[in-house]
């Protein structure tokens, strides 16, 4: 039997659309408040696509950040996952056209487990690396929700952004990307969820009429409940797993969706808020981009360091949700020229 290979993150990249969008711009049509969006999620503003921006151009851009750190060019790339629920087109994948983008010739696919993507990706990222199959896979999480919001609900419209990240995977000597909780509840897909627009629900005037092309939400308190009760019981899984406990953690990095959410995990972990890398402020909730993008804010803030040991956490519809246990071994890369 052949042994497995160790397969580690050797640099990640983001995007963000160019137009931002501050909490104050939904007072003007909605019955909201920066007041109320602020002290309810943690948010300050989020940024929208615009014009010639989609989820593959924004994955493509987070991508060749990824791999200019890296010092890899794109044509040593063997495998592209995006991780989206807003792709371009129903089809082909938005990975078809991050591979048309970077002008390479690789199989390349999506993969949908909602705000859970990354964490999921990640796991069929390294279970690549570590088989053989692969040598470098770009791993993206990019998202357009501002495409499915329904901007006449209050509850959810606030609490999105779009953007993209993306991480490179290669193999390594040392043990990178040290293992992986995938979870799934398919009871609860109503909770959160598109319901028009499938297979089940083909487009038709009545389903966007019924604004069933957009997030809804039957519950955010109940969300908000088995997104902590779920992180943080994935999270101590796989710290046990691992033989680690909190104390060993360097910094965790949490889907990005509510700060209260991601403070309540910290507690039950038993680790100090000080660890947990919060960006949500500027972002929003960008679904499975939410964790690269925050891994690489941390990453060019010199919040990470090589030997950390980094704990990912995802939660979102599905109900899905999971964790990554890795250790970081990218030096920080130098500031952009003029940064
Ligand atoms: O990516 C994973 C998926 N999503 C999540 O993880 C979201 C999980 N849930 C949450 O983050 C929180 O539940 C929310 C941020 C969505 C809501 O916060 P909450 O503290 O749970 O508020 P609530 O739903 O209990 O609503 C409190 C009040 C309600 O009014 P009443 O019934 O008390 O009069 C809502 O109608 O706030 C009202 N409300 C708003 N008010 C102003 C709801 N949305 C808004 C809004 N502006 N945008």
């Amino acid at each position: 039997m052949t042994s497995l290979r160790n397969a580690r993150i050797t640099a990640v990249g983001s995007a963000l659309p160019a137009r931002l969008v501050p909490n104050s711009w939904f007072e003007s049509f909605l019955d909201t408040s920066d007041e109320w969006i602020r002290s309810r999620t943690g948010i300050r503003a989020r940024h929208f696509v615009g014009e010639g921006e989609s989820t593959a151009s924004l994955g493509t851009d987070a991508a060749r950040r990824a791999l200019e750190a890296a010092g890899v060019p794109a044509e040593a790339v063997d495998l592209i996952v995006v991780a989206t629920l807003t792709p371009d087109r129903p089809m082909p994948s938005a990975a078809t056209f991050v591979q048309a983008m970077l002008e390479i010739s690789c199989p390349a696919f999506d993969l949908n487990a909602a705000c859970s993507g990354f964490v999921y990706g990640l796991s069929v990222a390294a279970a690549q690396v570590q088989a053989g199959a692969a040598e470098r896979v770009l791993v993206i999480g990019a998202e357009s929700l501002s495409r499915v919001l329904d901007f006449t609900d209050r509850a959810t419209c606030v609490l999105f952004g779009d953007g993209a990240g993306a991480a490179l995977v290669e193999p390594s000597d040392e043990p990178g990307i040290l293992g992986s909780v995938l979870e799934l509840d398919g009871t609860q897909a109503d909770l959160l969820t598109i319901p028009g627009g499938g297979s089940a629900d083909p487009p038709s005037e009545e389903t966007l009429a019924g604004r069933r092309h957009f997030i809804k939400m039957a519950s955010g308190q109940a969300v908000f409940k088995r997104a902590v009760t779920g992180m943080a019981g994935a999270c101590g899984e796989l710290l046990e797993k691992a033989g680690m406990r909190p104390e060993d953690v360097a910094l965790v990095v949490p889907h990005q969706a509510n700060e209260r959410i991601m403070m309540a995990v910290a507690n039950r972990l038993g680790v100090p808020h000080e660890k947990v890398f919060v960006d949500v402020a500027e972002v929003g909730n960008t679904s499975a981009a939410s964790i690269p993008i925050a891994l690489d804010h941390a990453w060019r803030s010199g919040r990470l360091a090589p030997g950390d040991v980094v704990l990912t956490t995802a939660f979102g519809a599905g109900l899905s949700w999971g964790a990554n246990l890795v250790r970081w071994t990218a030096p920080a890369p130098a500031p952009a020229e003029g940064a």
